[in-house]
């Protein structure tokens, strides 16, 4: 068997030719969606995530602003940065990128972004309504496996989903939204301290991995005719690379591509659709400006 190859590049270029449009229909009533973008340090892989959704954002008409701060930047320069950007009116969202230095108190540092500014998903607040399945901004990488699932028309409902990874950023929220009444999803998430790896990821419908892991999901974990989506982006040496390495996930794809019923690769599956529906999020910000200037002053 082959696996039908979900591909997140297309998805992410027709949902963001979508919101294309929905900006030019925004910058007709006079606001240009804007998204401000936080970097401290120059860890490599967080200078080109930040560079790819600034490209993201010229790219869909959007705005964007974006400050670096050196390693050493005090929590507090970087809470008033956020306070700035929170009282600014062109600015309708705030990413911060992650990791942050050791130093920072990242919980205090998400925290002070405004919860309607908060593309990411990633505030006490937003998260609390999402787990309650109150309108919220959904983070970016869990909602673009969401849309990968369902391109792949693959079931939800009644499935068995398994996690392997309980991140804040990926895996718990997952886990939140595939149990929603509307997915319907069983889920079972399995991480560091989980007893049999193998027997869980053996019994998935849907198995995704998000441990951060490279090669950790092989053939023999995989249920003939699961859907496996890979959210791992890993850097491993490669010194017939042109830059010394190549990204690779957390799952051998080209074993389990023999075994699944569908695959996301990597690159070009789940990474160009957080991109994608961080560009949504801060358009929905966007219109929500344009249709109640009122209710945004912060
Ligand atoms: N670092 C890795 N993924 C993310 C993300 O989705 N958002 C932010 N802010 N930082 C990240």
């Amino acid at each position: 068997m082959s696996a039908l190859i979900i591909d997140g590049k297309k998805l992410a270029e027709d949902l963001r030719a979508e919101i294309r449009k929905r900006v030019c229909l925004c910058v007709e009533k006079g606001i240009t969606p804007g998204l401000a973008v936080i970097l401290v340090g120059e860890d490599p892989a967080s200078v080109s995530y930040v560079s790819g959704k600034e490209k993201a954002c010229a790219e869909a008409g959007m705005a964007s602003f974006e400050r670096k701060l050196p390693a050493d930047a005090t929590e507090t320069e970087l809470v008033a940065l956020i306070e700035g950007f929170n009282a600014d009116p062109a600015v309708h969202g705030i990413l911060v990128q992650l990791p942050l230095p050791a130093h920072i108190d990242e919980g205090k540092v998400i925290g002070a972004i405004h919860p309607e500014k908060d593309v990411d998903g990633f505030t006490p607040v937003n998260i609390g309504r999402m787990i309650i399945g109150e309108r919220c901004f959904l983070p970016c990488t869990p909602h673009g496996v969401i849309k990968l699932i369902e391109r792949a028309g693959v079931k939800t409902k009644g499935a068995h989903a398994v996690i392997v990874g309980r991140s804040n950023i990926v895996g718990k929220p997952l886990m939140n939204l595939l149990v929603r009444k509307e997915l319907n999803a069983t889920v079972t998430v399995c991480h560091t301290g989980t007893v049999d790896l193998a027997g869980h990821t053996r019994r998935a419908d849907i198995l995704i991995a998000c441990a951060g892991r490279p090669g950790l999901l092989t053939a023999d974990m995989v249920k003939p005719g699961a859907c496996v989506i890979d959210v791992g982006v890993n850097r491993v040496e490669d010194p017939k690379a042109a830059r010394g390495y190549r990204l690779v996930g957390d799952v051998d794809f080209r074993g389990v591509s023999a075994v699944a019923g569908s695959i996301t690769p990597v690159p070009g599956g789940v990474g160009p659709m957080t991109i994608t529906m961080l560009l949504y999020n801060t358009l929905e910000s966007a219109e929500y400006a344009a249709a109640s200037p009122a209710a945004v002053k912060r």
